[in-house]
């Protein structure tokens, strides 16, 4: 026979094991719009940002606006997840000074991550400007950790032209580009060289004056989508297919009824999400609030994609399945 306190404490484990068993999954949701909270409850600053996976961890980097930032300082956000939607707050994984006589109010914008496997160095790209964005260089800082120390490295031209807004793409055999934006031509998509601490090779120069690039591969199909030149305010984002990289792109029409500004944002990036039963891509987008940077929000919604056509639906409520990929709107 059980003596009465010994039964009292096994009611007591079974009922902690039963609440345990019964405690409801944190809901996958995704609130476009919305102040999107890191696993401390601060909103989330990683704008104008980039995703890098390494195994079955994404990080997200993006440009750290808090409002006790150092002035004189600029600040790389970085955040890991394993589901896309919960957010773990590292230390800004840079943070630093103009480094080139640039003044106090120096840019740094939308920072991306490469992991170069051969040097074992991750490589942090971020648009380098004036505060007359009349410099338009790419600066480089590496790393040997995802998440902190980065050092900064250099700056120049890509390929010598100019270069304002960038973004990444990598590509589903490994190779890494970056997308530039230089205003005198277009829309330039050009590979790293083997140690990624250099761009090394023009793939196309689509003639269309756009930034906030991002690139897809999607079902034997490459998607670009792009913003238009406004400055922080949005405009109808457009996209163009190509069968190769190098292309030639197709002409380029709107990712959603124009009048809507693309909902308010403007692109990053375009991040697909492989699963057991679905691929989804996800769009990346960007509403900014110039007056209150800090407060900048997210529009993050699967895609519909394929057959060559590309939209991005109005902004809801979405879940999304990291194990499966699928995405469900309105879930
Ligand atoms: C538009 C760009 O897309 C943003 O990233 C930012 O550079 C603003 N211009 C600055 O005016």
């Amino acid at each position: 026979m059980i003596p009465k306190t010994s039964a009292l404490c096994a009611l007591i484990v079974m009922g902690a094991l039963a609440c345990v068993s019964a405690a409801p999954a944190k809901p996958q949701t995704v609130h476009p719009g919305d102040v999107w909270p890191d696993d401390k409850g601060n909103h989330i600053q990683a704008h104008g940002g980039g995703i890098l996976k390494q195994g079955k961890t994404y990080y997200w980097f993006g440009e750290y606006r808090a409002q006790d930032n150092e002035p004189s300082l600029r600040y790389v956000g970085c955040y890991s997840s394993q589901d896309l939607v919960h957010w773990k707050f590292h230390a800004p994984a840079l943070k630093m000074a103009a480094p080139e006589n640039l003044g106090e109010r120096w840019v740094l914008e939308r920072p991306k991550v490469f992991y170069n496997a051969k040097t074992k160095l991750y490589v942090m790209y971020f648009h380098l400007d004036s505060s007359d964005y009349s410099l338009a260089r790419v600066g480089i800082a590496t790393s040997k950790h995802v998440d902190r120390d980065y050092t900064y490295l250099k700056s120049f031209r890509p390929l010598g032209q100019i270069s304002r807004d960038i973004g990444q793409f990598v590509d589903d055999d490994g190779s890494a580009y970056l997308i530039f934006e230089d205003r005198p031509n277009g829309f330039h998509i050009a590979k790293l060289s083997d140690d990624y601490l250099n761009v090394e090779k023009e793939v196309c120069l689509i003639p269309m004056h756009m930034e906030g690039g991002a690139v897809v591969h999607y079902q034997g199909l490459y998607y670009a989508i792009g913003s238009a030149l406004t400055g922080w305010n949005p405009n109808p984002n457009k996209y163009a297919t190509a069968t190769s990289l190098s292309g030639p792109w197709s002409e380029f029409k709107d990712i959603a009824p124009p009048e809507v500004n693309t909902y308010g944002s403007q692109s990053t990036m375009m991040l697909k999400v492989v699963g057991s039963k679905s691929t989804t891509v996800i769009f990346m987008g960007d509403i900014w609030k110039p007056k209150t940077q800090w407060d900048s929000r997210y529009l993050w919604m699967p895609l519909e994609i394929g057959d060559g056509k590309l939209t991005l639906p109005a902004p809801k409520v979405w879940t999304l399945d990291i194990k499966t990929g699928e995405a469900l709107v309105g879930g």
